[in-house]
């Protein structure tokens, strides 16, 4: 390789990972509006994404990390500001319904799953169950 044409190379690879760099992040867009379904599971509770401690008799849920991460409004940097946080929602399940509050991120949900503590989760269905396929939920 002749040294021009390296040093055409390199140049033309820093002035690419330049551009590939400065190209703005992809936007995502969810729509939380509506009925979504959902996996729905259980977990034992502590301090969660939002910041708030919780026990396993409150009712509170864990939504996807999907859905935590592109909720309208949540600028990426802190999840404890994340607009989802305290957010109510209510869940149907074979007749039966729970209202929950958004406290936590789950890392292991699809992004309309939801993951209750298990006082909600037993409004639905005995913990033996341990997972219902189809929740069908919508925020309050
Ligand atoms: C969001 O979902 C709701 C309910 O399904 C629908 O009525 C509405 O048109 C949707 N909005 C957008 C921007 O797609």
């Amino acid at each position: 390789m002749q040294f021009s044409t390296l040093v055409i190379t390199l140049f033309f690879s820093v002035f690419m990972s330049l551009f590939v760099a400065a190209a703005p992040l992809e936007e995502r867009s969810i729509n939380i509006s509506g009925e979504h379904s959902g996996d729905g599971t259980y977990y034992a509770t502590g301090l969660g994404a939002c910041g708030i401690w919780n026990n396993d008799d409150d009712h509170i849920v864990a939504v996807g990390h999907d859905l935590f991460d592109n909720y309208p409004g949540y600028t990426g940097t802190n999840p404890n500001a994340n607009p989802i946080c305290n957010k109510k929602l209510t869940a149907n399940y074979n007749g039966k319904s729970v209202t929950v509050t958004v406290v936590d991120r789950c890392v292991g949900c699809g992004p309309w799953d939801l993951d209750f503590s298990p006082a909600a989760f037993t409004k639905l269905a005995p913990e033996s169950v341990g997972r219902l396929e189809s929740v069908e939920w919508s925020f309050d």
